[in-house]
């Protein structure tokens, strides 16, 4: 299909508004935050438990009819609207703000956890060197090193062996931020992907060679056919699957909001969505095999060991870097591995929040990147190197997965699909911007695959997490941390969203409206009258 309105050379309706300076670094960052610890530690668990090999058939059905379609939804509205999620959702519809705005609070609960688990991998970089857990890395991690309190609750009992190393993360992940779209977030990304690329395959090769890794493979490909019977097994596939391509954070719609105006959209997602998976089977691989050498050691079956997390990581990987031999080589690759993938995914929920404020107060990128990211750094750092972090983190990190991305995802395909009934443009748009052209397929799996799966799911953990306490922690703490938190997200959308637009602010961006009517332009009707 031609693109008649986009002549070579035309100026572009870019503006002031920073853009990836090619595609190739779009893709790189968004492959950078869809590559992070939910590929390396909870893929090749989900696998292991659902089917084995035989889970590759759901995983391949979520990819295709939801994550795929739901990412290049993400994308459409990005770069249609080219705005953060808030203001692209505004100029969408004005009553979508508010969707914008919980995007922005569920990347701030992401973000101020994520970090201590990044330091917490940087420190256990160090100690694979020495091996510094001992023989009971278990012990080691509650006690000796996160200093854990005996009961779920709230201390301000600050940890020094975690506040140094997350002291150290916001640092960078600050600077890298401050220097922008190219100067920052691309360049993190070209340097940090190239690396954990290269040392995550050195990790699995070295993995596969050891004693009882073959059982390990066993155990994880060896196909279960009846799982796939389970509804349980489907939509553990589709959950993992929003999850681990970013969908419905606000990256993604942010992070298009970069590309250039004449970009391969489609064909983006497509080498996105291929590259996060392709890591994945690869970490599944190194992961088991790793496992496969654990359960050798210990004389157990593979299943007695697996586990995913950071039970995986922090238990299970240190007893097989004490036990294996270059065993300290294992440990600084995986947790490296663990560093630069969580940095990479750090950055792009950030960007989420820098520029949602950029966006509203029509700040320079410097003084928007700083009066966000230093609170936030500054409440993640009073909250989570402390004796009661732990507990804080599994919580918060439980209930904002299920009460805000998938909640917040189920909403956002409503309005858009139902109640908007935006589809058949942004599929328009697509098209317009996409090597790889898009049917009416798409509009059907957005519009009613994506709520119905999206609506199972968290029907079923609404009623988990009723019936049961979480982690059997207090219900007052879960009431506050878990369910009062999920709520506090909604209603501190709806706050922001109520904030009247600065009269800098990128509302009313002169260079938009000459993006708008260049793709109003396009949205014509066709006169061949077949696409869209
Ligand atoms: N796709 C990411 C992952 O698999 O870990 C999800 C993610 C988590 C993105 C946390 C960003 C983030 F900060």
């Amino acid at each position: 299909m031609s693109t008649p309105s986009l002549k070579k050379g035309a100026p572009l309706a870019e503006g002031k508004r920073e853009t990836f300076s090619s595609r190739k670094l779009f893709i790189l960052s968004a492959i950078g935050s869809a590559v992070g610890l939910g590929n390396i530690w909870r893929f090749p668990y989900v696998a292991y438990e659902n089917g084995g090999g035989a889970f590759l058939i759901p995983y391949l059905v979520a990819i295709l009819c939801a994550g795929i379609p739901l990412l290049f939804l993400d994308y459409a509205i990005g770069h249609r609207y080219r705005g953060s999620a808030p203001l692209a959702y505004r100029r969408a519809s004005r009553k979508a703000e508010v969707l914008g705005w919980w995007q922005v609070l569920i990347c701030f609960v992401i973000a101020i956890y994520y970090a201590a688990i990044i330091a917490w991998a940087a420190m256990y970089c160090w100690f694979s060197i020495t091996k510094a857990w001992g023989d009971d890395a278990a012990t080691f991690f509650m006690e000796d090193f996160l200093q854990v309190a005996p009961e779920a609750g709230v201390s301000l009992d600050i940890v020094g062996g975690v506040f140094g190393p997350m002291l150290g993360v916001w640092l960078v992940a600050i600077i890298i931020m401050v220097a922008g779209v190219n100067k920052g977030i691309s360049r993190a990304n070209g340097i940090f992907m190239p690396l954990l690329i290269v040392m995550f395959v050195i990790l699995v090769v070295q993995s596969v060679f050891l004693p009882g890794a073959i059982d390990g493979l066993n155990a994880f490909f060896t196909p279960n056919f009846e799982a796939l019977q389970n509804p349980g097994v489907w939509a553990a596939a589709f959950g993992h699957i929003f999850f681990s391509l970013s969908v419905a954070f606000g990256i993604m719609v942010t992070y298009s909001s970069y590309m250039k105006r004449k970009s391969d959209l489609t064909g983006s997602g497509y080498v996105v969505a291929f590259a996060n998976s392709s890591f994945e089977l690869l970490a599944g691989i190194g992961v088991f095999a790793a496992l496969g050498f654990m359960a050798y050691n210990a004389n157990s079956a593979v299943g007695d060991v697996a586990t995913s997390g950071i039970g995986l990581a922090f238990i299970a990987f240190p007893t097989i870097v004490s036990a294996a031999p270059f065993g300290s080589v294992i440990g600084v690759l995986f947790f490296g591995s663990l560093v630069f993938a969580g940095l990479t995914s750090l950055i792009s929920i950030l960007e989420v929040i820098v520029a949602a404020f950029q966006d509203k107060l029509g700040w320079n990128r410097k003084s928007a990147t700083l009066v966000v990211t230093v609170p936030v750094a500054f409440i993640s750092m009073v909250l989570f190197p402390t004796t009661t972090g732990l507990y804080l983190l599994d919580t918060m990190d439980a209930f904002v997965n299920q009460f805000g991305i998938l909640a917040c995802a189920l909403v956002i395909v409503i309005v858009f699909g139902a109640g908007l009934g935006m589809l058949p443009r942004l599929a328009k748009h697509l098209n317009r911007h996409s090597s790889i052209k898009l049917g009416t397929g798409w509009m059907v799996l957005v519009g009613g695959v994506g709520p119905a799966a999206l609506g199972y799911m968290l029907i079923n953990e609404v009623q988990t997490k009723i019936s049961e306490s979480y982690s059997g922690y207090p219900v007052w703490f879960n009431g506050v941390f878990g369910w009062g938190m999920a709520g506090a997200l909604i209603v501190g959308a709806v706050l922001m969203s109520l904030v009247p637009w600065s009269k800098k602010s990128k509302l009313n961006d002169p260079e938009f409206e000459e993006h708008q009517q260049k793709v109003e332009a396009e949205e014509l009707p066709d006169p061949v009258g077949k696409e869209y």
